[in-house]
């Protein structure tokens, strides 16, 4: 049987399917325009809001990792039902964790589909990953200055390769375990936005300062990358908390797949490129 994997060009969705490649599994490729996709396995057009197109992605599919698109979700449960689809994993958030969730409209958004795939007939398990090491590529061009600009520059947070939860997706994806499960995803430690900058200036030979801007100032630039007005407040809060409380790793990558997630220096490493 085949496993599809939607949003199979984004750095999650590329890692899942890399790892599901390497597995010898047979594995589809999803994407909302496939013939620009060149992913070296079978890929197919479908947008997870658009439940027309879902039919013949999920033909003979088994099993499915999941971007979170509200919007589509109860299309998408139907067309994974009636497809024969067994397990869905969900690539969810740590803001649906996070105290004060039921206010947050991140953790809103990621819910409602993980509620959708609870109430579902097949099994599902969430994956709910911290913040993201590929979140550095946001100050391409404060490197590139040799300048980090950043609210909470001593914000420490658990940043994760998103090989890791490539790899724990792909495992669940092929062995079908953590049915009802959702697993809090970090890397191997905290680290602060400070430290990561020494950890870039250090791996690219750069010299770099931090500059440390106001919450108001980094909602703006928040705002000028698109994101949606409510995001920056509760991104920033969760960041100011985390300059005064340990944010909390877990070992649940290793427990998953037999071994230590990758270090913020390793992603560096294997990045270098992306940053000219
Ligand atoms: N950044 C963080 O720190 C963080 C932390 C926790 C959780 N997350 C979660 O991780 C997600 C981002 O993952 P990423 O970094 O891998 O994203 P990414 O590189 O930006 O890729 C997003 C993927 O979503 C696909 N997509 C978007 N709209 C779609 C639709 N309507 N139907 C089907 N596919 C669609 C895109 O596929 P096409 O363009 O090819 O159609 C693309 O491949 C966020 O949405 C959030 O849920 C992020």
């Amino acid at each position: 049987m085949t496993i599809l994997v939607t949003g199979a060009r984004g750095h999650v969705g590329r890692a899942v399917l890399d790892a599901l490649f390497a597995a010898g599994q047979d594995v589809r490729a999803a994407s909302r325009d496939a013939t620009t996709l060149d992913v070296g396995v079978p890929a197919v057009s479908a947008d997870l809001e658009d439940a027309a197109t879902l039919d013949a992605a999920l033909d003979g599919v088994s099993a499915v990792f999941l971007y979170t698109r509200p919007q589509g979700i109860e299309g998408f449960v139907k067309a994974a039902e009636a497809a024969g689809v067994r397990h869905v994993v969900q690539l969810s958030s740590s803001a649906t964790l996070e105290p004060k969730s039921a206010q947050s409209h991140l953790a809103r958004l990621h819910r409602a589909v993980e509620e959708a795939l609870e109430a579902a007939p097949f099994a599902s398990t969430v994956l709910n990953p911290g913040a993201f090491a590929t979140n550095v590529l946001g100050w391409r061009e404060d490197i590139a200055a040799g300048v980090v600009r950043t609210a909470y520059p001593d914000a420490r947070i658990g940043a994760i390769h998103e090989q890791d939860i490539g790899d724990v997706a792909a495992r669940i994806l092929t062995d079908g375990s953590h049915g009802g499960e959702a697993l809090p995803l970090t890397g191997p430690e905290p680290i602060s936005f400070r430290e990561q900058a020494e950890v870039l200036a250090d791996v690219l030979g750069k010299r770099l300062r931090v500059e440390e801007l106001t919450p108001e100032q980094e909602a703006a630039r928040m705002a000028a990358r698109g994101w949606p007005p409510e995001v920056a407040p509760e991104v920033l809060r969760t960041w100011e908390r985390t300059t005064r409380e340990p944010s909390v790793v877990t070992d649940v990558v290793r427990e998953v797949t037999g071994r230590a997630p990758r270090s913020f220096r390793q992603w560096v490493e294997e990045n270098r490129g992306a940053f000219g």
